[in-house]
């Protein structure tokens, strides 16, 4: 297991994060964010984003009526966030496998809702509060492939 924990002292700084993390993704990877609301999941997905060179950064919001967004970038983005899911059959129906097993990078907000439903080979995020302006980003992988990306954070 390799795990890292850092500290953001602002948005600014989250979304850096998000855009060494886009960089080192590649499709079929995933990336589960833990953290409450208003912890700053979006922000770093956004960051995580530009760093998969999506074409139109500001499309990236969090999906409020639906539980998935979709995005272009290098590769396909696939951005769900799970604050109003009710049941797991919500999201068989949505055929998450297509999704988490396919051909693009896929980001889960609330991800601990689906802990068992989640691919053991994965990037976990958990974002805790702080303060107004700081937060504890601890991320966490069993993935060697990480490894250099934790190295340079
Ligand atoms: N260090 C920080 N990192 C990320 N967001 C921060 C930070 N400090 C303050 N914020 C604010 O916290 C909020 C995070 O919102 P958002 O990313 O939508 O959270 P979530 O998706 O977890 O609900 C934003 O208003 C952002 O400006
Ligand atoms: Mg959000």
């Amino acid at each position: 297991m390799y795990t890292r924990t850092l500290l953001s002292q602002s948005p600014e700084e989250t979304h850096r994060l998000g855009i060494e993390v886009g960089k080192s993704l590649d499709a079929g990877d995933l990336v589960a964010l833990t953290g409450e609301l208003g912890s700053g999941k979006t922000c770093l997905i956004q960051g995580i984003a530009v760093g998969l060179d999506i074409l139109n950064p500001k499309q990236v919001t969090s999906p409020t009526f639906t539980l998935i967004n979709e995005y272009q970038g290098r590769v396909p983005i696939y951005h769900f966030d799970l604050y109003r899911i009710n049941k797991l059959e919500e999201l068989f129906d949505l055929g998450f496998e297509e999704y988490f097993y396919g051909n693009g990078v896929t980001l889960v907000e609330w991800a601990e809702k689906i802990l068992d439903w989640l691919p053991p080979q994965r990037l976990s995020v958990y974002i805790k509060i702080l303060s107004e302006r700081q937060r504890e980003i601890q991320l966490s992988t069993s993935q060697a492939k990480f490894e250099r990306l934790f190295q340079s954070l």
